[in-house]
C-alpha cells in the first residue's frame, strides 16, 4: 500500500517547515512501516517565477492524482504588483475549488505551557481548545457577479456577491456536526442574519441540519459579537461553524488568541480529495533563516495522517512528540519564553522526529 501525497512547499518559509514536514513523514514511515510517494512541485510565487503562472496545469494534475496535497504557504511582497489573476494566492484558490475542499477545519487551541505567549491574559486563554469550520469553496470569494467595471460616469464600481446555497451549507454544517461528536458536543453558527439574506438562509438550514444532532447543542451569533466573544471568553466555544469570508477573519483572530499561530494546522477537505496546511502564512521577513516554527506544518502532517489515511494511532504519537518536545523546553523564536532552550526551524523537526515513538 502506497500513500500519495503531493507536496507543495511554496513560498517564503513554506519550503522551510514543508521540509521538516517531510522529515516527520519519513520519520514515520521508517517506524510504523508505512509507504508514502512524495511527490514535490511549485506553486505560488515560486511557480510563476519558473512557469509564469501560479498553478500549472501539470501542478494540478499532480494534486488531482495524489490522495492529498500538503502545502507549505503562498505569496509575498516579491508578486504583489503582479495582475490578480496572476498572484500566488489564486492558486490556493484555484486548488480548493478544483478539489472541491469545502471544508475548512482550523483547530485553535492554547498548548501546555505556552499561555502565556498569547497577547491576552493567561486567565483567559487558558484551556481554550476550539475548531473553526469554515466553508471554503462558496460565499463571496466565488460568488458572481465579480469584477470591476467602468461606469458611463467614467466612476469605476467593484462588485463582489455573498451566495449560498441549500446544499452548500448543508453540507459545511454535517460537517461541523459530526466533527462537534468527536469533540465536546456544541456548534455555534456564526452569521450575519440581522443584516444579510444569505446569512437568514444559512442560520434556517444549519438548525434544520441541528435536528438530526440532538445530542449536540446548536448556538447561533452575529459575527460581530462572536469577534468580541473570541477575545472575551474564548474558552466557551467547541466548534466555531461559519461562511469562508467570516471563517477567514475569526480563524486569524481565533490563532493569535492561543499566543501559537506558528503552532496551527489546517486541513481542507472535500469528498475526495484534501490539502494540509499550516494556518500561518509565507512569513517573508524570516524566510530563508531557519527561525520558522515548524510545528504547524508538523501538526498538519497529524491531521493528514488521521484525516485522509485513517492513522489514527500514529498522528496521535505525532502529537505526543510535538508535545513532549515542547514540554521539554525547546522554542522556535516565535513561541520562546524566557528560560526556555531557543532553537531553529530544523532543529525542532529534528526533535520531533527523535520522540516519535511507536
Ligand atoms: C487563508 C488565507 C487565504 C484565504 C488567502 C491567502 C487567499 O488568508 O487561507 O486564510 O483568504 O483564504
Ligand atoms: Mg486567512
Amino acid at each position: 500500500m502506497m500513500y500519495k501525497i503531493a507536496v507543495f512547499p511554496g513560498d517564503g518559509v513554506g519550503p522551510e517547515v514543508t521540509r521538516e514536514a517531510v522529515k516527520i513523514v519519513r520519520r514515520v514511515a521508517q517506524l510504523f512501516h508505512l509507504g508514502f510517494e512524495m511527490k514535490e512541485a511549485l506553486i505560488g510565487g515560486a511557480s510563476i517565477d519558473k512557469f509564469g503562472a501560479p498553478l500549472t496545469p501539470e501542478t494540478l494534475k499532480l494534486a488531482k492524482e495524489s490522495d492529498c496535497v500538503f502545502l507549505g504557504a503562498v505569496g509575498g511582497p516579491a508578486w504583489e504588483s503582479v495582475p490578480y489573476e496572476k498572484r500566488p494566492e489564486q492558486a490556493l484558490l484555484t486548488l480548493r475549488q478544483e478539489l472541491g475542499a469545502f471544508a475548512n477545519v482550523r483547530p485553535a487551541r492554547v498548548f501546555p505551557g505556552l499561555a502565556g505567549t498569547s497577547p491576552l491574559k493567561k486567565e483567559v486563554v487558558e484551556g481554550t481548545d476550539l475548531v473553526v469550520v469554515r466553508e471554503l469553496t462558496g460565499g463571496i470569494y466565488f460568488g458572481k457577479p465579480k469584477g470591476i467595471e467602468k461606469l458611463t460616469s467614467g466612476e469605476e464600481k467593484g462588485v463582489n456577491t455573498e451566495v449560498y446555497t441549500t446544499s452548500e451549507i448543508r453540507r459545511i454544517a454535517e460537517k461541523a456536526f459530526q466533527l462537534a461528536r468527536r469533540r465536546r458536543r456544541k456548534v455555534t453558527s456564526v452569521d450575519k442574519a440581522n443584516v444579510l439574506e444569505s446569512s437568514l438562509l444559512w442560520r434556517r438550514v444549519v438548525s434544520e441540519v441541528g435536528k438530526n444532532y440532538p445530542d449536540v447543542t446548536l448556538g447561533h451569533l452575529y459575527v460581530d459579537n462572536c469577534a468580541m466573544q473570541l477575545v472575551r471568553n474564548p474558552r466557551q466555544f467547541d466548534v466555531i461553524l461559519t461562511s469562508n469570508l467570516f471563517g477567514d477573519i475569526l480563524s486569524d483572530e481565533a490563532a493569535v488568541v492561543t499566543g501559537s499561530i506558528g503552532m496551527l494546522p489546517s486541513a481542507s477537505l472535500g469528498n475526495h480529495h484534501a490539502i494540509y496546511e499550516p494556518v500561518h502564512g509565507s512569513a517573508p521577513d524570516i524566510a530563508g533563516r531557519n527561525q520558522a516554527n515548524p510545528l504547524a506544518a508538523i501538526l498538519s502532517v497529524a491531521m493528514m495522517l488521521e484525516s485522509t489515511f485513517q492513522l489514527y494511532e500514529v498522528a496521535r504519537a505525532v502529537e505526543r512528540a510535538v508535545e513532549s518536545v515542547l514540554l521539554a523546553g525547546y522554542r522556535t523564536a516565535d513561541i520562546h519564553q524566557e528560560g526556555a532552550n531557543l532553537i531553529g526551524c530544523s532543529e525542532m523537526g529534528d526533535w520531533v522526529a527523535s520522540r516519535i515513538s511507536g
